[in-house]
This record gives C-alpha cells, sequence and structure tokens, in this order.
C-alpha cells in the first residue's frame, strides 16, 4: 500500500528552532458513507478532533465523509490495503468477509438498544466476531451505535401483507434481502450514495433505514410513508489495518485508543437523541406520514420476519443466534 506516514516537514528554512522534535506526521485517512450530520458523521469528527488534541498534532485524522473516498462494498479491501486506515462501515459490510457478522442484521433479534450494547460487549457475540477479523489484517476498534431501522416507502406499509412487490432497497446482505422475501416484497441490494436518486426517479419504492440516515439524505423529501417498525438494528464496526495499527507508536495508539474510547461514549449516550431530533425534523416538515405500529401490528411483523433464523444458522452459527437470544 501506499502507506500512511508520511514525511511531513515543519520547518520553513534554515530548520527548526528548538529541534528534536520528530517532524514525522502520522497521517490517518477515515472514509465513511454517511453525511456529517449523522450520528457516525459526528463521531468522525469529534474523534479526529480528541485524537489529535491527545496526540498534540503528531497524527491527523482526515474524514472523508459521504462516500467521497470509497463506497461500502470496498471500503474493507481498501483498509487491508492501508490506502485508508480507518472506517467505520455497518456490520452488514462485514457479512461479506465474515457471514457470522449477519447475526447483526437478524430481525428483531434485538430488545432494544441496550440489548444491543450487551450482545456487542460479550465475549460470545462481540468478542468472538471481532476476533475474527484478525485473521484478514483487520482490527476492530469498537462498536459505534446508529440505531433501529425503519420502513421508508410510497406506499403505506402496515401489515406483512402490504410489502408484496414492494420493490426495497437494502445494504448488500443475505440476511436482509431474505427478511424482506420473507413478506413477499423484492429486495435491491444498492450502494447508500444512490439511494436518494433511485427514491427519487422511483427506480425503487423504498427501503429501510434509521431515521438519521433517511433524514440527513432528505430520502423522506421523496418518500410518502415511515413506519416505525425498528425491526432491525444498524450499527458500526470501526476497524483499522492491523500490521498498521501495531506499527504505531505505543504512546499514540494508547492516546488514539482514549480518543476512541471517548467518542464511543459519546456515540452510545448520543445516537438516539440525534435519531428522535430528527424524526420530530421530519415530522415538522409534513413531506412524510410516520406511521406507529400497535403492539398487534409490530407481532405480526415478528412472526412473518423471524422465520428467516433458521435458514441462516448454518452460517451465522446457532451458538451465536442463541447467544443473542438468550439476552432478552
Ligand atoms: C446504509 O448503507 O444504509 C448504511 O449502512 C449507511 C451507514 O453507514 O449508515
Amino acid at each position: 500500500g501506499c502507506g500512511a506516514r508520511s514525511q511531513q516537514s515543519t520547518s520553513k528554512e534554515g530548520g527548526e528552532a528548538g529541534g528534536g522534535a520528530s517532524d514525522e506526521k502520522i497521517i490517518i485517512k477515515f472514509s465513511h458513507v454517511v453525511a456529517e450530520n449523522t450520528p457516525k458523521g459526528q463521531a468522525a469528527e469529534m474523534f479526529k478532533q480528541l485524537a489529535e488534541e491527545y496526540t498534540n498534532g503528531k497524527v491527523e485524522i482526515q474524514v472523508f465523509p459521504n462516500s467521497q473516498l470509497y463506497k461500502d462494498e470496498d471500503v474493507l479491501a481498501a483498509v487491508q490495503q492501508n490506502n485508508v486506515q480507518l472506517a467505520a462501515p455497518s456490520t452488514s459490510v462485514v457479512t461479506k468477509l465474515y457471514p457470522q457478522w449477519t447475526l447483526f442484521d437478524l430481525p428483531f433479534i434485538f430488545k432494544d438498544e441496550a440489548g444491543v450494547q450487551a450482545a456487542m460487549e460479550s465475549p460470545e457475540i462481540g468478542g468472538k466476531l471481532f476476533t475474527m477479523l484478525e485473521e484478514q489484517n483487520l482490527l476492530g476498534l469498537a462498536m459505534w451505535d446508529n440505531g433501529f431501522k425503519q420502513t421508508h416507502s410510497n406506499k403505506k406499509i402496515v401489515a406483512p401483507a402490504d410489502f408484496k412487490g414492494q420493490k426495497l432497497r437494502v445494504m448488500s446482505s443475505k440476511v436482509l434481502e431474505a427478511q424482506f422475501k420473507s413478506v413477499g416484497a423484492n429486495p435491491t441490494p444498492m450502494a447508500f450514495g444512490e439511494v436518494y436518486s433511485a427514491l427519487e426517479q422511483g427506480v425503487i419504492d423504498g427501503g429501510e433505514n434509521t431515521i438519521s440516515n433517511v433524514y440527513s439524505q432528505k430520502m423522506h423529501e421523496v418518500q410518502k410513508y415511515i413506519t416505525m417498525s425498528n425491526h432491525g438494528y444498524l450499527g458500526y464496526a470501526v476497524i483499522t489495518n492491523s500490521d498498521f495499527w501495531n506499527g504505531l507508536p505505543e504512546d499514540v495508539r494508547t492516546q488514539l485508543q482514549k480518543a476512541l474510547d471517548e467518542t464511543t461514549a459519546w456515540v452510545r449516550d448520543n445516537s438516539k437523541r440525534v435519531n428522535d431530533e430528527q424524526l420530530a425534523e421530519i415530522k415538522a416538515s409534513g413531506k412524510t406520514e410516520i406511521i406507529e405500529l400497535s403492539e398487534e401490528e409490530r407481532q405480526a411483523w415478528v412472526d412473518a420476519m423471524t422465520v428467516i433464523y433458521s435458514e441462516f444458522e448454518g452460517e451465522i452459527g446457532k451458538d451465536l443466534i442463541d447467544a443473542a437470544k438468550a439476552l432478552w
């Protein structure tokens, strides 16, 4: 790869006064696909500020939001090749390398945000999934929350039968495809950056995403309905290149980890707030109707969609699925 460390001279003609300080600046490129006013976008900026501060400028974090550098389908290879040093793709993206990660895509597998946290912190779930990454020169540094996904469309979707024939965008994940096939919809994998225009042009009818992803992309402006289904979870694995990370000077690594831990705590405490505030904005815009499901209506979704669990016991591992269910 091209290497993340670049010689950057801080001296101007005649050299540094004082001398002695290393002039080697470590550049860390951080690629992600969402907008800056999302939980992940804000976290990336916060991490940049803290990391640069704690390392006294030894490190420069260059954040590239909005798929400026890589789409999700290419970003892990880019990390492996050290073309970028940090990425925070949704767990669904990791399923291409490790199908076990589709655990996080299973509809209704987690009770609530606390359940997701418990899964991420559990050695049998989060621990196991993170350890796998190291086989492929990747290192998982943190899990960042976004939140539960809602269902958006130009058709009012309340009962499972309403899904019939709906062309719905999904992230690239077999579980997400199976989830929508289970209710008769037509799942369409597509890169995040292409979703808004596909909705606008009617290439797809709708999709599933968190409110912050819908709002920041203005999807609600081209969608008549959002059903508050909370059917699946969207969170992120913050991933670096193991060789790069292990090759950092120890003090730098310690400070970066500290910056990351503080950022992770912030995301945990604020992702729901960001989503809730943006839901209020969507409501205020009057551009789309928000549909709340009754207990019975939601249960009908659970019954229709969770039938896919058994189909994925082999790929994900029954032990992982059982460990997640045990957290309820
Ligand atoms: C999506 O593709 O819908 C999301 O994974 C985007 C993101 O990173 O939140």
